[in-house]
């Protein structure tokens, strides 16, 4: 179990640095890939475990994935190719694995099952596996240990019999999910009749674009996405993908760099899908010096260079309704950045929040308390009141949650002495030079194991 001391910042963040390729397009390229016909090459390609998790579950189901340098090459074996995994498929600590893997075996003829880390394992799995079953899938869950008619890992999938196939769905999703509108679509692969998924808000489209430039029979509108086979080949075109920055990952930088007087700091090739942007807005509406320089757009997602001039004053916000979904993974970090704004930052419709690796309403408010933040904990947000003060210097525990680790060692930057975020290997997950990124840019930062 690794430890992280941060020291507070003496010297302005400074300089210009890359970080690890968008993990839920990494996710996408390797299971779409693994799918399609033909070979995939994956540019730009800088996993962390959670994409590991990924192709090595799809290893296990016979597909030949090659990473190097920055580079992986999948073979496609086509939408019937899969073979029986020999053993349980470990899904590590990524619920977008776990999820986007039961829809696409809830249509298989083989029989699988799903395991993940502690964590994973107290992770909803009804509102992915409910609408599977609806359309016929055999699939069933662990009950979980402390909410009643709710499932968890490990997850027993399959197999469908010889002759049955997955039946036409029309499902009106309570959350918006990406993970949940991917699973149904990746099964709607394999159904007869359409897949039709509406969602309270638009969440994340990277499957979306990436199916359609395959070749898959898919229609956006609005909040409502449609996957009709009747007519298609039934097979998805191996593409030459190339992996935007992660925008989750910029996060850190761009907070890092606000909250540390004088710094400028520059994120390169971030990816800025608008279902995604939610943390810039944030930012700017927050006053933070955010600027972003588009760059155009690689395999259908568009980039750009992001730019943080530090700003000397800092106002509350609002963050809530649409804006969260855009934000969903970047919630506890912007509350970092409310931790140095003047007034108090209110932070709803953020529910969905005590459902991600960690209950983050909980751990953040926890954290924020740690630091000598004032905050008040709502069903589905956070009141946080910001001060000018140093913060006081820590030791928080991660959680076992890479996001709520690395909004720990932010807020280290500024506290009045050295913070210590304790189980900080989870960083791993979608991180792995976090540490490195963070020095580069002047920061002060040991590791002990
Ligand atoms: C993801 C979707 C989001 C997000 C997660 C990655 C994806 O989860 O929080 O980190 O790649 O589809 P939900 O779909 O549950 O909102």
């Amino acid at each position: 179990m690794s430890t992280l001391v941060v020291s507070p910042a003496l010297r302005p963040l400074v300089g210009s640095v890359p970080v690890p390729s968008d993990k839920s397009v990494g996710h996408r390229a390797l299971l779409f890939g693994a799918i399609a016909d033909g070979v995939t090459h994956i540019e730009g390609f800088v996993p962390g475990g959670d994409n590991l998790s990924t192709a090595n579950a799809l290893r296990a189901m016979g597909i030949d994935i090659t990473i190097e340098g920055s580079h992986a090459i999948v073979k496609g074996v086509g939408l019937f190719g899969l073979r029986a995994p020999a053993a349980s498929l470990d899904c590590g600590n990524s619920g977008t694995t776990m999820r986007l893997l039961s829809g696409l075996l809830a249509a298989q003829n083989f029989k699988s099952t799903l395991h993940g880390d502690e964590s994973l394992s107290r992770r909803p799995m009804m509102r992915v596996l409910g609408p599977l079953r609806s359309r016929g899938a055999i699939v069933d869950g662990t009950p979980h240990p402390t909410k009643a008619g709710e499932v968890t890992a490990p997850l027993h999938i399959g197999p469908l019999a010889d002759d049955s196939v997955l039946q036409a769905i029309e499902y009106e999703s309570p959350v918006a999910s990406a993970q949940v509108k991917s699973a149904l679509l990746l099964s709607g692969l394999y159904a007869h009749g359409v897949t039709f998924v509406r969602e309270p808000h638009v969440s994340r489209d990277h499957t979306e674009r990436m199916l359609f430039a395959m070749g898959a029979p898919l229609k956006t509108m609005g909040t409502m996405v449609s996957l009709d086979p009747a007519g298609w080949n039934g097979k998805l075109h191996a593409q030459n993908l190339v992996v935007p920055g992660d925008i989750s990952a910029a996060a850190f930088l761009l907070v890092a760099a606000q909250l540390v007087a004088g710094s400028r700091v520059t994120v390169r090739h971030v990816g800025t899908n608008p279902t995604r942007t939610g943390i810039l807005e944030i930012m700017r509406d927050m006053q933070a010096g955010i600027h972003v320089e588009a760059k155009g757009d690689v395999g259908g997602e568009p980039v750009a260079e992001v730019h943080l001039h530090q700003t000397p004053t800092l106002v509350a916000g609002r963050i809530g309704g649409e804006t969260v979904t855009r934000a969903i993974d970047e919630v506890p970090i912007a509350c970092a950045l409310a931790a140095r704004a003047s007034g108090t930052t209110r932070i709803r419709d953020a529910a969905e929040l005590r459902v991600k690796e960690s209950d983050r309403l909980a751990t953040m408010a926890q954290v924020l308390r740690q630091f000598g933040v004032q905050c008040e904990e709502f069903p589905d947000g956070l009141d946080i009141e910001g001060t000018d003060a140093p913060l006081r210097a820590a030791e928080v525990h991660s959680h076992g949650d890479h996001r709520i680790a690395m909004t720990a060692a932010v807020m280290g930057l500024i506290a009045d002495g050295p913070t210590r975020i304790r189980d900080a290997e989870c960083i791993m997950t979608s991180f792995p030079k976090f540490v490195g990124t963070l020095r580069a840019l002047g920061a002060e930062v040991a590791v002990e194991e």
